[in-house]
């Protein structure tokens, strides 16, 4: 396992004259669960967007293992993130012409899998997310949990060694939230780092290490114990923190 991951040093970020990022420091650690939790408006999404290196930063640092994000070209980047990086967002943006089943696929021809591999791993994922009722259907005649879990098996196609998921229960009621984030935990457990965005606590719980985010500056850091269930001493500790922050 390398030192350096993820890392983001003094990232500063402004929209015209507007900062939204005040100087943040990040260490995304290889194999863990990082949850980053805010109130809306906090920075969250800018800062995800930043660390994958779909934008960039005003000042400041950005590095993937030996890659300086921050300073890549496009071409590069569109690489890594092909490659290395998976993407699940609250909005789950399927292409709408094409089936459950090819849009998992069309992301792994993307990453350059060959068609033989990406049937493969379909058929695989289709299975390992329940989505074989509605394989052949295209997202606008699928449930909104049953797009979710087509939007994370898109994501996790090509193996990414890192998923980014922003808000990724933000539009699905209970039951299907649980169904992703059980999900986005198996993966983690599978060995996949996972980042994720979001202002639910639910989802927060899913983390072993919650990092509060407050008007665009890191204020909190939680370690939690690995998720395993429900488990009501954690979600304690959780609380305790988040009131503490004034949550
Ligand atoms: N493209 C943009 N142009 C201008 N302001 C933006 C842009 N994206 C985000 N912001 C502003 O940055 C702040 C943080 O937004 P965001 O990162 O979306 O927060 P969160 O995801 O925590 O809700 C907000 O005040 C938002 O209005
Ligand atoms: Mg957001």
């Amino acid at each position: 396992m390398s030192s350096r991951f993820l890392c983001g040093k003094n990232i500063i970020k402004k929209f015209g004259d507007t900062e939204v990022l005040h100087g943040i420091n990040v260490d995304i650690k290889e194999g863990a669960f990082t949850v980053v939790m805010g109130s809306s408006g906090s920075g969250k999404s800018t800062l995800l967007y930043l660390l994958s290196g779909m934008d960039k930063p005003s000042s400041g640092e950005i590095f993937y293992q030996e890659t300086k994000i921050s300073g890549a070209a496009e071409k590069e980047l569109t690489h890594l993130r092909a490659s290395q990086f998976g993407f699940v967002f609250q909005r789950t943006h399927l292409i709408g012409n094409l089936t459950v089943s090819e849009n998992i696929k069309m992301a792994g021809l993307i990453g350059g899998l060959s068609e033989k591999e990406c049937e493969l791993r379909t058929a695989e994922l289709i299975q390992k997310m329940s989505l074989e009722k509605v394989e052949a259907h295209l997202p606008s005649e699928v449930s909104g949990g049953e797009a979710q879990r087509t939007a994370v098996a898109r994501a996790v196609i090509n193996r990414p060694a890192l998923i980014f998921a922003d808000e990724p229960t933000g539009a699905l009621n209970r039951a299907n939230s649980t169904e992703v984030l059980n999900l986005l935990t198996m993966l983690n457990k599978n060995g996949q780092t996972v980042l994720l965005v979001t202002h639910d606590r639910e989802s927060a719980l899913r983390g072993n290490r919650i990092l509060y985010l407050d008007d665009g500056r890191m204020t909190g850091e939680l370690s939690l114990s690995d998720y395993d269930g429900r488990d009501a001493e954690r979600e304690e500790k959780l609380t305790g923190w988040l009131e503490g922050l004034g949550w």
